[in-house]
């Protein structure tokens, strides 16, 4: 296996934990809010975000790809920052429609990164 799928592989399984602890804490700020105390749980996110953006840099370092020159690759950057911002309001929103209209957003924003990765077009889902 060679370093480039290697970064891939630390970076999907990133993507898939990404979005599953997002999920889970927004689950568990509705019914368990008492473990979004613990510091595990408020740590390991931003943790595993950092690992999942190294890889990525990895990756870009590896194929000498220069993100100006890859429009997808700057719209991923860009998604992803939407993503963590609407995470925050997801988690720390004023009101519940706030934090519902977020998560959703965020969702969508996710969904919406994951489809250029893999068309690798800035048109993701509608792409040809
Ligand atoms: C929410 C954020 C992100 C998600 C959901 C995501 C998702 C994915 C997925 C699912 C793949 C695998 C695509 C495939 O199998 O062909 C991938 C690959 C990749 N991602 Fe990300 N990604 C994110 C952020 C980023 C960022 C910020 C960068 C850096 C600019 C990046 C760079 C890459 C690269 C270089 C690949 C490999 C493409 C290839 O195989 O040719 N990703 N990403």
């Amino acid at each position: 296996m060679n370093a480039f799928v290697l970064a891939k592989m630390v970076h999907v399984t990133c993507v898939a934990v990404s979005i599953a602890g997002f999920v889970a804490r927004f689950s568990a700020a509705r019914f368990w809010p008492e473990i979004l105390r613990y510091r595990a749980v408020r740590v390991l996110p931003h943790v595993n975000d950092t690992l999942l953006l190294a890889a990525a840099i990895v990756m870009l370092i590896i194929a000498r790809w220069n993100v100006l020159d890859m429009p997808w690759l700057l719209a991923k950057i860009v998604g992803l920052l939407v993503y963590i911002v609407l995470g925050v309001f997801a988690l720390r929103g004023r009101s519940a429609r706030v934090r519902a209209s977020a998560f959703v957003c965020a969702l969508l924003t996710f969904a919406y990164v994951v489809s250029v990765a893999l068309s690798k077009s800035v048109a993701g889902p509608f792409a040809g």
